[in-house]
């Protein structure tokens, strides 16, 4: 059922919260237990919808989950686990990308793999060509049904060396959690080295793996026998964090968000400060404030770790139409992540859309037509408007629009900012923020 949200922005935001987990480690640790044969503690799982969703998928096949009264922690004990069918797992799984990842696990437990038709938020094409490939080179026979792909393994997954066309995030994982159970070694080139890969790669380890990133987007793995289990706590949500932080920016608000780490938003903090906003680091998190007078308007391109990431680029964008000037973004990972612009131009925001690189580098999306980069002209005040969430990371950033425009917004769908913000509503309230539900 969709969720509505009437906004009565124009007010900053102003307080302190707290981020945990991030869900893009969350979900992929969860999905590593399978590879276990001991139960597995993940500690500060935040309770967002993608988690149950998750959490409804490992069950399925077989994997038992508790809660505990320590700070956000799930015991997943995968020892009886077993095949599902492809009609629950598709049930279960629509809205998700994460059944792809269950592949290697499921082939070394169980010799056998179901996909259905993958969710996630719609943003490009999002194929899962890379991932099928590796699966492929590790000796997976991949079999397409009506119903989706089922993978069997005859001679078992033996370890090889991947190149990636692109350093997928996912891809990436999917070799980890398929290489690391695989018999002999590994290498994999051109590899994602997003902060939650490396969680990944912390947790494997903790389970019995041998992985070594020696330099440069290489990642060697060499296969064991059995995994055990794990105690680990998610590294915290950067871009969640982000997106307070943008939201702090653009209502000209104060906002302490507890548990964000420097580290893995280096270069989210470049360019906020970049934009004029301030920032304040400690041990236990990063205070994000407008310090007054004009924002500056500035390039902004996406990238791979350590680039830019590409969720930061929406909230970023609604803080960019109140800088002075004109900002150019350049969405290098996703070819279609500037379709929410078209909602904040409805609202005030002038920003133009290009089919070309407008960024210092081009992109493979340059010579394909897709409307990647964009021109944000500002400072433009924002004006209510009713919106439609269009997915998880715009529709905050909507969220965020609505809190700076003046006068009373209505945002309908609200249920999928939930996949990713840890309620988020009573985040709202602790900042001050005036709403109501529909
Ligand atoms: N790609 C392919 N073929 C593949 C896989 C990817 O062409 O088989 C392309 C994609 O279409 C995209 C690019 O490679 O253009 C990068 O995709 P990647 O595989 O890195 O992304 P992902 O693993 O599907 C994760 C996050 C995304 C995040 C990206 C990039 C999860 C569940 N999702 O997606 O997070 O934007 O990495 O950092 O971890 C979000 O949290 O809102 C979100 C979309």
């Amino acid at each position: 059922m969709s969720a509505t949200l009437i906004v009565h922005g124009g007010t900053p935001l102003v307080g302190d919260i707290d981020v945990r987990g991030a869900k893009n480690l969350v979900s992929k640790a969860m999905v590593a237990t399978m590879l276990a044969e001991e139960p597995c503690r993940l500690r500060a799982v935040p309770e967002i919808s993608d988690v149950q969703i998750v959490s409804g998928l490992l069950e399925l096949h077989g994997v038992r989950i508790d809660s505990t009264d320590e700070d956000g922690e799930l015991i997943l004990d995968p020892t009886n686990i077993a095949q599902a069918q492809m009609a629950d797992i598709d049930a279960h799984a629509g809205s998700s990308r994460v059944p792809v990842l269950l592949c290697g696990p499921l082939l070394h437990r169980l010799g056998e793999a179901f996909i259905p038709d993958l969710g996630g938020c719609r943003i490009g094409e999002r194929p899962i060509n890379y991932h099928l490939d590796v699966l492929r080179q590790f000796g997976a026979v991949v079999e397409k049904r009506p119903e989706g792909l089922r993978l069997t393994a005859p001679h078992g997954l033996v370890g090889t060396k991947v190149v990636l066309p692109y350093p997928s995030v996912g891809a990436t994982e999917q070799v980890l959690l398929t290489a690391v159970r695989a018999q002999g070694k590994t290498e994999l080139r051109n590899a994602a080295t997003e902060p939650e890969i490396l969680d990944l790669i912390a947790v494997l380890q903790k389970m019995g793996a041998i992985i070594s990133v020696p330099n440069d987007r290489v990642i060697r793995i060499e296969g064991v026998d059995r995994l055990g289990g794990f105690t680990h706590r998610a590294i915290p949500d950067r871009i969640e964090a982000g997106s307070w932080a943008c939201a702090a920016l653009a209502t000209g608000g104060d906002v302490y968000v507890r548990g964000a780490q420097q580290q893995p938003m280096m270069t989210f903090l470049n360019v906020f400060r970049q934009v004029g906003g301030a920032f304040d680091i400690d041990d236990e998190g990063i205070r994000f404030w407008h310090p007054g007078g004009e924002l500056n308007s500035i390039v902004l391109e996406t990238d791979v770790h350590p680039g830019l990431m590409t969720d930061w680029q929406q909230p970023l964008v609604v803080a960019l139409t109140q800088t002075t000037g004109l900002s150019i973004v350049h969405e290098t990972v996703y070819e279609n992540r500037l379709g929410f612009t078209a909602a904040l131009a409805d609202m005030g925001a002038r920003i133009q859309v290009y089919r070309e690189c407008l960024g210092g580098l081009p992109c493979r999306f340059g010579e394909a037509n897709f409307l990647h980069s964009a021109v944000v002209s500002g400072p433009t005040p924002l004006r209510a408007a009713e919106i439609d969430v269009p997915d998880l990371r715009g529709g905050f950033s909507y969220l965020i629009a609505a809190l700076a425009a003046e006068g009373s917004s209505k945002v309908r769908g609200i249920e999928l900012i939930y996949r990713g913000y840890e309620r988020f509503s009573d985040k709202l309230d602790a900042l001050g923020a005036d709403y109501s539900v529909a």
